[in-house]
């Protein structure tokens, strides 16, 4: 059963299939067809939607894709779609605007648009532009062109929060909102289940007795199975609601992200230590998956071109899996075995993500990270490169290279590695880690780039890196404060 608010209305429902989209579920159950399909695959945004959310008691407003999103996902939330929005007879302020400044022609687009930017005028009231180009990076419109989406958009700006229809209800919102039961029977229709555990406990046991279950975290991965390859998954367990896995937190030498932690909301924490994280997830796909994907489903997942995995194998990151009571960590350059297979086992699952801090109170520590992708924004990557580095008087003491797209697991390069650690950090050394690298790889040629070119790019990032990282190295090795810690990280894309 699920149940949830369908904008003020209590919704409970127990006869829907487990593996209905949301869009499914507002399109052919509801008949709201404002929120329109358009790939029905996360890249075009035409549906997407608001989920309200209680986050320490205060409402959270983020804006999805519901062709990606499980109808299980609504438990316990609020969902918001383009027709909410008008107040009586009156456009919202967001719509207004976008009649005011012509930001629609077909108008297919438009409610994808709208929803984007509702979200964005109450999350951030002030926006700027950077801010109102971020939330609209996951909606595509191929006919107005987006100048005037853009400016409509920035019309709303204001140092005063938004006061709509959803201001005045908010406290009767969270009121309804705390009543619903965090703790929810099955969704079931004839042999299709989904269950939606609440502690870890409970998804290991439910996990232990369901083995072939398929976990579902933010669905941006795993929703295309049954969208664009039509097959239905029987059982599925949805961690969403499992709170103690949706956590960010430190301790006193490392980063502890809980595998459900939507990867929208680990951006500070690891912007904080290692600026070249934070900055590729603002490259990750689109604010809509960036709010619903999580870390922990983008390292399952274990495609050769995830992003983060590369950053994490350069920072020698573990994982924390359990199966039933067993608990154990795995180093994530162990975790990839083969193309999409892991280590982990039946009923295993990823708890947590833990990322060492930066140790290094001398400042000897460099680490960059490169995205390299045909669009700044909503692509993935052809090569991902993280550097992790530790150089000491113009010598490499320590080199973890990394690289996603290069070969059928992310992985690290063995020899260019070794090319390194030991050498003077100068252009003859890296010169020859580039050729090593060369022998690490044998990457395929896909639509995305030749194994020339993935080749070649791999090189010149390490080359980048060295060029980037020089005029640090040397200021460090003439700096007597070497209290003061700085992580040098830029995230750059080529066309
Ligand atoms: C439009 C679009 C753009 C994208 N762009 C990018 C991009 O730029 N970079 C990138 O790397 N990826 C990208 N992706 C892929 C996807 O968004 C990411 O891989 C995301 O991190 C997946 O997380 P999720 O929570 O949605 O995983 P889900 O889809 O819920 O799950 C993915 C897999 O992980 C398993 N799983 C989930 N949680 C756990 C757990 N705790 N333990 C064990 N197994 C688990 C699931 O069973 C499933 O097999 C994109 C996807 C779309 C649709
Ligand atoms: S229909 Fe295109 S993103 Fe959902
Ligand atoms: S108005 Fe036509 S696609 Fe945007």
């Amino acid at each position: 059963m699920i149940t949830f608010l369908l904008n003020q209305t209590l919704k409970r429902e127990t006869n829907i299939s487990p593996n209905m989209t949301v869009l499914n579920y507002l399109r052919t159950e509801l008949h709201k067809t404002g929120t329109k399909e358009g790939c029905g695959s996360g890249d075009c945004g035409a549906c997407t939607v608001v989920l309200g959310e209680l986050v320490d008691g205060k409402l959270q407003y983020r804006s999805v894709n519901s062709c990606l999103t499980f109808v299980s996902s609504l438990h316990g939330k609020q969902l918001i779609t383009v027709e909410d929005l008008k107040n009586k007879q009156s456009l919202h302020p967001v719509q207004q605007a976008l009649v005011d400044f012509h930001g629609s022609q077909c108008g297919y687009c438009t409610p994808g648009f709208i929803m984007s930017m509702f979200a964005l005028s109450k999350n951030k009231p002030s926006a700027d532009k950077e801010d109102v180009m971020e939330s609209l990076a996951g909606n595509l419109c191929r006919c107005t062109g987006y100048r005037p989406i853009v400016d409509a958009a920035l019309s709303l700006s204001s140092d005063q929060p938004l006061l709509d229809q959803f201001a005045e209800l908010e406290q009767q919102t969270i009121a309804k909102l705390e009543k619903i039961e965090s703790k929810t029977a099955p969704l079931v229709l004839g042999n299709l289940t989904s269950f939606s555990p609440t502690t870890i406990d409970e998804l290991a046991e439910l996990y232990e007795r369901h083995p072939k279950a398929k976990l579902v975290a933010g669905g941006t991965d795993l929703a295309l199975e049954v969208t664009q390859f039509h097959r239905e998954i029987e059982t599925l367990i949805n961690v969403t609601g499992v709170a103690d896995m949706k956590t960010i937190r430190e301790t006193e030498q490392d980063i502890v992200i809980g595998a459900n932690m939507p990867i929208s909301d680990c951006y500070g924490t690891l912007a904080k230590y290692y600026p070249d994280f934070g900055h590729l997830l603002h490259r990750f796909a689109s604010l809509q998956v960036r709010n619903q994907g999580t870390i922990g489903g983008n390292v399952a997942n274990a495609s050769p071109i995830g992003d983060t995995p590369p950053l994490l194998i350069a920072l020698n990151a573990r994982l924390k899996l359990r199966k039933g009571q067993q608990i154990r960590e795995v180093a994530i350059d162990e975790y990839f075995i083969n193309y999409k297979v892991t280590v982990q086992q039946e009923s295993e699952f990823i708890e947590q993500i833990i990322i060492p801090k930066p140790m290094d109170s001398n400042n000897t520590q460099y680490f960059s990270a490169y995205k390299l992708s045909k669009r700044i924004d909503d692509d993935i990557s052809a090569v991902c490169g993280a550097f992790n580095f530790t150089i000491e008087s113009g010598v490499v003491i320590d080199a973890r290279v990394a690289f996603g797209g290069m070969a059928a697991t992310p992985k690290r390069a063995d020899l260019c590695e070794k090319a390194l650690i030991g050498k003077a950090w100068d252009k003859t050394t890296v010169e020859a880690a580039m050729e090593q690298l060369a022998q690490d790889f044998e990457p395929l040629s896909d639509f995305r780039a030749s194994k020339e070119y993935r080749s070649k790019t791999a090189s010149n990032m390490l080359l980048r890196f060295f060029l980037e990282q020089q005029t640090k190295v040397i200021s460090q090795q003439n700096s007597h404060n070497f209290k003061q810690h700085s992580i040098e990280t830029r995230v750059t894309s080529y066309v």
